[in-house]
């Protein structure tokens, strides 16, 4: 397909999940090419992590600074409990939430597999064992961990379904596995159990009550120290941006404004809106968190300057929403 050694791919093959495809992606992996996969979170930019020229390939398509460390995926909990060393509470988060949308920073183990370029040269490995049964097809064939972000470039909102993925990455990467759209639709929670409280580093998938629940407490906040030197994109202030400004809690909306509601609350002047999508008109807040990037998307291409956001509950699900909704407003 490539000259040899050459990085940039002519087109981007899309496979479909089914067991030919599935042994096209494994292959080109093992073989250090970038493959886009679907997790029940969002679609991962997958990389063999143990191949640093994989990984960098990963850091150069998706434009992304090299500081920020990679997760490592893993087909199930044994391969993942293999490359950290597990405290008490990091072996109970495993033992409940593996396989799902859970990953756990943990101190490396010395025979890591997982490359130092993929840890950003950390002491730390983030490892994550996914839920979706074509990832998990996947991992097991490639029988190495693989180190996938979210498949956009870097800053821009991540992609829950493979034409999200196309958009933004179309031709930088070897191949694309269409598994549909992703059934989370919002990053993994992100923990770190590094000696002393789990720190809740991003929230996710993963409730803090659901955290609560197992732990016997709450998680504590990320250090200072961790937001002054962001450790991965989900701590950089301004992310999962579109290109119109995003304003929150919007009371009342101008004239030619996009819209993204939730639930049966209409603000002020809605019907002047140039577009509307409702995140969930029942307020289900996990059927918003699974519209959430597409929406943000869609809004987005109807070329309207600003997306005014309704409010979002701070409950469940609506912590990670509001982390992202946040973020996409940040000045850039
Ligand atoms: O749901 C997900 O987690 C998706 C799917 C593809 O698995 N992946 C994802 O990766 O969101 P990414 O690269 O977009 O976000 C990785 C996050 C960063 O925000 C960073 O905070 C954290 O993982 N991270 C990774 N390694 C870390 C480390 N050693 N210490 C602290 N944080 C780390
Ligand atoms: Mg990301």
């Amino acid at each position: 397909m490539n000259d040899p050694g050459s990085t940039v791919p002519a087109a981007t093959l899309r496979l479909d999940p089914d067991a030919t495809g599935l042994a096209q992606a494994a292959a080109l992996l093992c073989a250090g090419e970038l493959v886009a996969f679907p997790t029940e979170t969002v679609y991962g930019l997958g990389a063999d992590a143990t191949d640093p020229a994989a990984v960098a390939r990963i850091f150069a398509a998706k434009e992304r600074p090299r500081f920020n460390p990679l997760i490592a995926h893993l087909a199930d909990r044994d391969a993942a409990l293999a490359e950290g060393r597990f405290d008490e509470s990091a072996r109970r988060l495993a033992e409940a939430f593996w396989p799902g949308p859970l990953t756990l920073v943990v101190p490396a183990h010395a025979g890591t597999r997982v490359c130092d370029l993929a840890r950003a040269g950390l002491s730390s490995v983030a490892l994550r064992v996914p839920g979706h049964p074509i990832a998990r097809a996947l991992l097991e064939a490639v029988g190495r961990p693989v180190a996938a972000p979210s498949a956009n470039r870097s800053g821009r909102v991540s992609p829950t379904r493979a034409d999200h993925v196309l958009d933004d990455l179309a031709a930088r990467i070897a191949a694309l596995l269409d598994g549909g759209d992703t059934p989370v639709g919002v990053e993994s929670t992100v923990v770190a159990c590094l000696g002393g409280q789990p720190r809740l580093l991003r929230p996710g998938g993963i409730t803090r009550d659901a955290l609560r629940a197992v732990l016997g407490f709450d998680p504590a906040d990320p250090e200072a120290a961790d937001a002054d030197r962001p450790t991965g994109p989900g701590m950089l202030a301004s992310h999962y941006a579109p290109r119109a400004r995003v304003r929150l809690n919007a009371a009342s909306v101008e004239p030619g404004e996009a819209l993204l509601l939730f639930g049966a609350e209409r603000p002020e002047g809605h019907d002047q809106a140039r577009a509307v999508l409702n995140l969930s008109p029942a307020g289900d807040l996990a059927e918003a968190a699974s519209r959430l990037f597409g929406a943000l998307r869609n809004l987005d291409a109807s070329g309207a300057a600003t997306i005014a956001v309704a409010p979002i509950p701070a409950e469940g699900l609506g912590e990670a929403i509001r982390d992202r909704l946040a973020r996409a407003a940040a000045p850039r």
